[in-house]
């Protein structure tokens, strides 16, 4: 029997990276699948990639109107959500003093303002029992150079997922965070570093890595099936770390 068959999973930020290799998954564990990316052409081809049970939607985590909207969206392909992966994402990375209003607001209202409204808006889709998984970062618990914003979005977010857990645990709607490590996708190249920087910041990042190397995506997809489906049954308002080891390492 699929892990996920009869279920609706939403992915926030499907389309590439973690949220598309865990469409892929889940799709496999037998879910209907909804992806939202802000890109149309990005959606359009990252569902007809997916294939069969694969549905997308237009929606820009950091445009409110498109949140508000999202829940009429989905109850137009599904009556109900009982996955919902708050994905959506960026790393925007800057020293503290050149972080301006503009990448605070772009890193906080992405990864921070639009995960928490989603969660707030579709909170009527999910049904008792539903799993809700939220995409941090191992940088909450240390200090990067550069990452300023970013971290600290992604720190008030792990804070709501720890909140959430008590709130909603009424309705037996589990609430976890999955904090990765560095792990192959394109969100590096949209950082905005030239390409020599960023593979000189990459190899250094590897270096430090106990287990040598970037993780992949199906690292994180493995990990949300988990927390999706009911071998997490007993696990609420925790936190796992998919990092190679890199956040306990000295
Ligand atoms: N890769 C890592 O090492 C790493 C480490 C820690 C945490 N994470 C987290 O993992 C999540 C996924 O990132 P990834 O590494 O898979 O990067 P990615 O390949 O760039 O994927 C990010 C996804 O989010 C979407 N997205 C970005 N801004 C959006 C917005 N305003 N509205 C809707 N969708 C939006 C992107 O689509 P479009 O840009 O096409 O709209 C894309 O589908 C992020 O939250 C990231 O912070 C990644």
């Amino acid at each position: 029997m699929s892990k996920l068959s009869g279920k609706t999973a939403v992915i926030t930020g499907g389309t590439s990276g973690i949220g598309f290799a865990t469409a892929q998954l889940f799709l496999k564990e037998g879910a209907k699948v909804i992806i939202t990316g802000r890109n149309p052409q990005a959606v359009e081809e990252a569902v007809i990639n997916l294939g069969t049970g694969a549905h997308g939607i237009v929606s820009d985590t950091a445009n409110m109107a498109h949140v508000n909207e999202l829940p009429e969206r989905i109850k137009a392909i599904s009556t109900k959500v009982d996955v919902l992966f708050v994905n959506a994402g960026v790393g925007l990375f800057a020293p503290f003093e050149q972080t301006d209003e503009a990448l605070f607001d772009a890193n906080l209202d992405i990864n921070f303002k639009g995960a928490f409204f989603t969660v707030q808006k579709l909170l009527p889709l999910l049904p008792d029992g539903a799993s809700v998984i939220l995409n941090t970062t191992i940088l909450v618990h240390s200090g990067l150079a550069t990452a300023s914003a970013y971290s600290a979005s992604k720190g008030a977010l792990l804070s709501l997922g720890k909140t959430l857990a008590i709130e909603l645990a009424e309705r037996k709607i589990r609430v976890n965070c999955i904090a990765p490590g560095p792990i192959t996708t394109p969100l590096y190249g949209k950082m905005g570093m030239p390409e020599d920087a960023l593979n000189e910041f990459a190899a250094g990042v590897q270096a430090k890595v106990p287990l040598k190397t970037f993780g992949q995506p199906e690292h994180i997809a493995q990990t949300a099936l988990f927390l999706a489906s009911s071998d997490s049954a007993y696990v609420t308002g925790a936190e796992i770390s998919v990092d190679g080891g890199k956040s306990m390492a000295f």
